[in-house]
């Protein structure tokens, strides 16, 4: 769908529809699964109540489009400043006089239904927010992005299961453990793709030494091999802040780990299991993916060497929407969009891996980087300063290539996630990398 003729208005309006109705039918399974009343509950302070997601989704649309699109009143202003994410941190939000979990899902159905008679009378071009339909593919991720959010709080809540999927694919183990990229200029960022956001802009050329990056994410048994060495009682191989919140925080394993007789288990989606060996780790924080990474004599890799191994084509020297070409992301390509609820086993989708023949970069788990989350040269805040400009600076680290809870319309080559360093409830893993000797061209 992503790839299709984009010029022709018709298509492109049912492209946005498409995109849409995919995030409103994930909304709607992640919200129905469960009771209301654990809707309006908070099952952790680093979340909002789900039914907070679910109207905050509902205002940014009206917001969006509904009013700086469309040109229309306010539909419930005495709202609005409940689900402004900056005027309320998400640990206060339960005490807000939020809309109970009926009237937030007749609102966001309502703006929804507005939205749609709007996109049908739309040139979708002619203004800035219009052009390529971007307002519209800005609201389709961003709903599809609080998918991933509440998802988060799934993951959080206790009690039993209530969300189902089939396993992923199974894994080659023949694999390289890594491969080489070799030293040269390549294209970061992007100023074609159309529902880009401000900080994938613009494109720009990064000259880079060779260097040797893990082939697939480090699964969850190299981190168990760096436990079992005492990796977390030894602070050679934290940073000094690493070290400290880690002795703070009591840090002993990835979030969601108990050990059992000898036996690392885990608490998924609310099943408790075994640790499975070869699936990439999830849940751990950039402090234990640096300290990780020092402990196995290799390094993170830079956010620039990332995305030069998921796109630059050597044979064309150009950069690709995905590490595969520029065909959007299929069942085959790499673990999206919430089809299965775990990462696939390291060495899985061998139709998604990149030129060099990396795996898995999109999808799975996002991936830290060693990069703080700054401006590329040349950029310009889009549609609004609080969308990414605000939180350039060293207190946030760059994550790349998505997680198996990214949908398909919030991920590329080029997309940029940003986070603490000592977050991991999110579905966050690493791979490592080393520097080649010489130019790398052997
Ligand atoms: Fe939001």
């Amino acid at each position: 769908m992503l790839n299709a003729d984009r010029t022709d208005p018709a298509v492109l309006r049912e492209l946005i529809a498409t995109e849409l109705l995919a995030a409103r039918e994930r909304t709607g399974l992640l919200t129905g699964a469960v009771e209301d009343a654990e809707l309006v509950a908070q099952h952790s302070p680093l979340m909002s109540p789900l039914v907070w997601d679910l109207a905050h989704i509902g205002n940014q649309e009206e917001l969006w489009l509904l009013r700086n699109v469309g040109g229309r009143d306010p539909m419930h202003p005495e709202i609005d400043p409940l689900y402004d994410a900056f005027e309320h941190p998400r640990a206060e939000r339960p005490s807000l006089p939020l809309l109970p979990p009926d009237q937030a899902r007749a609102y966001a159905y309502e703006v929804r239904g507005r939205v749609l008679d709007l996109l049908a009378a739309s040139p979708l071009e002619g203004a800035p927010l219009l052009d390529a339909g971007f307002a519209f593919g800005m609201i389709a991720q961003h709903e599809q992005q609080h998918d991933e959010t509440m998802l988060i709080t799934h993951q959080l809540r206790k009690g039993p299961a209530v969300l189902d999927a089939p396993p992923p694919p199974a894994a080659e183990d023949t694999l390289a453990p890594e491969v080489l990229v070799p030293a040269g200029p390549f294209t970061m960022g992007t100023d074609t793709e159309p529902w880009a956001l401000d900080n994938e802009r613009p494109a720009h050329l990064v000259d880079l030494p060779a260097f040797w990056l893990d082939t697939a994410p480090v699964t969850n048994a190299a981190y168990q091999a760096f436990i079992a060495d005492g990796g977390y009682r030894d602070p050679r191989w934290w940073t000094p802040a690493g070290w400290e919140h880690r002795m703070a925080a009591d840090l002993t394993a990835p979030l969601f780990w108990t050990q059992r007789d000898g036996q690392w288990l885990r608490r998924r989606f609310g099943h408790v299991e075994p640790v499975p060996p070869n699936e990439p780790v999830l849940h751990v924080s950039w402090y234990e993916a640096d300290a990780y990474a020092r402990w196995a004599g290799r390094r993170l890799p830079t956010e620039a060497e990332w995305e030069k191994a998921a796109r630059h084509d050597p044979v064309t020297g150009r950069s690709r929407r995905f590490p595969w070409g520029d065909d959007p992301p299929g069942p085959e390509h790499a673990n999206l969009g919430q089809r299965h609820l775990r990462p696939a086993p390291a060495g899985a989708y061998p139709q998604g891996a990149s030129p060099y023949g990396a795996r898995q970069l999109i999808g799975d788990v996002w991936e830290w980087t060693a990069s703080d989350f700054t401006a590329y040269p040349g950029f310009r805040a889009w549609p609004y300063r609080e969308y990414s400009e605000v939180f350039f600076g060293p207190e946030y680290k760059v994550l790349r290539g998505g997680s198996f809870a990214v949908a398909p319309v919030a991920c590329r080559g080029t997309f940029r996630n940003w986070d603490y360093p000592i977050r991991r409830q999110i579905f966050s893993g690493f791979r490592t990398a080393r520097d080649a000797e010489g130019r790398g061209e052997a």
